[in-house]
């Protein structure tokens, strides 16, 4: 059983601002949407601290069930913060652009940052538990190559798959996934992508706003 979404964060990876095809896309299916409460967070813009050699034998102290050293606990203290603002939301919406087959590094860090033992996921007798368990995440993944599933381009997606794995890692099980694609070529199968991607956005939000059944 999914929850319902109250509160939705947009998680926006492409420097691109006003002329990012991704985000485009997603405010068209947030503009779909009633009734949800959205905060958007552009990675290009937002406040990422350094997981450097102090920081990161930081994470190895927790998976050994000890505290963290006292010298980098403020840094910690800010990992916590950024994981229980991303874990306080019902649903995440990313909006991705491929980069050298896989995703742009801002969107990485946020991912290294948010990711760890204790908060986002816990091993229970060796078995890993995702702490976003029961939730759901939208996905808008652009690229000017089209490497849609099934299709001859396939193996070269490290994109939507990577961000579908790690979602379902930290337990995420609804993912719905738009593609914008091919972004690059003859402008009438550019637009035919855009347009393809903005019905799906559209049908997506309408599907999300069916009330429950009982
Ligand atoms: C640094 C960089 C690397 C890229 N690498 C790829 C790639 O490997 N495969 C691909 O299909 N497109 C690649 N592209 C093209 C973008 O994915 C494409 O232009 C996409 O539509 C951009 O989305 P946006 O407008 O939301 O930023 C790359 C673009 C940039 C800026």
């Amino acid at each position: 059983m999914t929850r319902a979404i109250g509160r939705l964060l947009h998680v926006e990876a492409s420097p691109r601002g006003g002329r990012s095809r991704s985000a485009s896309v997603a405010r068209r299916l947030i503009s779909g949407l009633t009734g949800v409460q959205v905060e958007r967070l552009g990675l290009f813009e937002a406040d990422l601290p350094e997981l450097d050699g102090p920081v990161i034998e930081g994470r190895y102290a927790l998976i050994a069930g000890d505290p963290v050293g006292e010298a980098v606990r403020g840094d910690w203290d800010a990992i916590r913060e950024k994981t229980a603002h991303f874990l306080s939301f019902d649903a995440w919406l990313f909006s991705v652009p491929m980069w050298n087959f896989g995703i742009p590094y801002r969107l990485k860090h946020y991912i290294d940052l948010i990711t760890q033992p204790g908060m986002t996921f816990s091993v229970v007798d060796g078995e890993g538990r995702g702490h976003a368990a029961g939730r759901s995440a939208l996905i808008v993944a652009s690229g000017a190559l089209d490497v849609r599933p099934d299709g001859p381009l396939a193996g070269f997606d490290f994109q939507r798959a990577y961000l579908e794995s790690w979602l379902r890692f930290i337990g995420v099980s609804a993912i719905h996934t738009i593609h914008v694609r091919p972004t690059y070529g003859p402008e009438d199968v550019v637009e035919a992508a855009m347009a393809t991607a903005y019905a799906e956005a559209e049908a997506l939000a309408a599907s999300l706003c069916l009330p429950e059944r009982v």
